[in-house]
């Protein structure tokens, strides 16, 4: 096939990217976004502090259009992220305890409900492990309100949206290391209790200080065997040329090698378009032309 979706959909798989709705009256990004993916993640328009910027006031116009424009092309929507200790309104970052605890649950309610039936999968909790060492959980104003915020919202989303798979998503849990464990140990405990979790994420944001790890596919096959789907959530790869396009490769071969890893996510479409200051870290280029990292992606998919 001759588009990264229609390759990925020869495997059974989705290829998507990260949208941002601002850019939805850019005529070369919407030309690419519609030739080539076929799951869509909205950027930021789904975060707490775009969809309830004031408590009980929910805003869904900018993750409607993502939302819409997708239906209408035939694309699915990754939904990210339900309960997150960054990008929260003010309102919710000057709360603690059982009022935090309440409004996260409300949130997560609200939301999945207003998107019932429309979602593939949600990133139901993200980043809730601390980087480092320790496999412990991150320090948030969310895990202050104590240890099971993480399930009880897991299962707010499955009984607002029973429909949808939902998902774990983090960065630095690429490969095998003590963050990735940890999770890995959630994942496991939430299985044999019974919590709902149906896929784990793993970003994928990659540079020369967090290249892509030797054990990449051993690790998404770990998760796997746990009876999870996995995904690569928001793939970027920093460098340029050949190297960059050997790493996507890389990442591309390794979720086809793991039968549960069920798509793949590029955070970005054109390297100008990317959340990284500067840098080349995409599949095209500030003009939207086919980069070799492109190349390698469609050859390996
Ligand atoms: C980023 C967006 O790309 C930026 O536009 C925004 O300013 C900050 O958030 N991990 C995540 C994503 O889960 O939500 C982040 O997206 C990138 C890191």
């Amino acid at each position: 096939a001759t588009t990264l979706g229609a390759s990925a959909a020869q495997t059974g798989r989705y290829f998507g990217t990260a949208v941002a709705a601002n850019k939805l009256s850019d005529a070369t990004y919407v030309g690419i976004l519609n030739r080539e993916f076929t799951m869509v993640t909205p950027e930021n328009e789904m975060k707490w502090d775009a969809t309830e910027p004031t408590q009980g006031q929910f805003t869904y116009a900018n993750a409607d259009r993502i939302v819409n424009h997708a239906r209408a092309n035939g694309m699915r929507v990754r939904g990210h992220a339900l309960a997150w200790h960054s990008q929260q309104p003010g309102w919710a970052q000057n709360l603690s305890g059982p009022a935090l605890r309440s409004a996260m649950v409300n949130h997560v309610t609200q939301v999945a409900t207003y998107y019932r039936g429309k979602i593939h999968s949600w990133d139901v909790v993200n980043e809730a492990f601390a980087d480092g060492g320790t496999g412990a959980r991150r320090d948030s104003n969310l895990q202050r309100t104590g240890n099971d915020w993480i399930e009880v919202a897991f299962r707010a989303a499955r009984a607002a949206d029973p429909t949808a798979k939902l998902c774990y998503n983090d960065y630095n849990t690429d490969g095998q290391n003590a963050k990735s464990n940890a999770v890995y140990a959630m994942v496991q405990d939430f299985k044999a209790r019974g919590v709902p979790i149906d896929c784990v994420g793993f970003q994928s944001h990659f540079n020369s200080a967090s290249p892509v790890p030797a054990d990449y596919q051993a690790n998404l096959q770990r998760f796997a065997n746990l009876g999870v789907d996995v995904q690569i959530t928001e793939l970027d790869i920093e460098g340029s040329g050949s190297a960059q396009a050997d790493n996507y490769g890389r990442v591309v071969r390794a979720c086809l090698a793991v039968s549960r890893c069920t798509g793949i996510t590029v955070w970005g479409i054109r390297d100008t378009d990317s959340w990284r200051a500067s840098g080349t870290p995409l599949l095209f280029d500030g003009s939207g032309n086919k980069k070799p990292a492109y190349t390698a992606t469609l050859d390996a998919l």
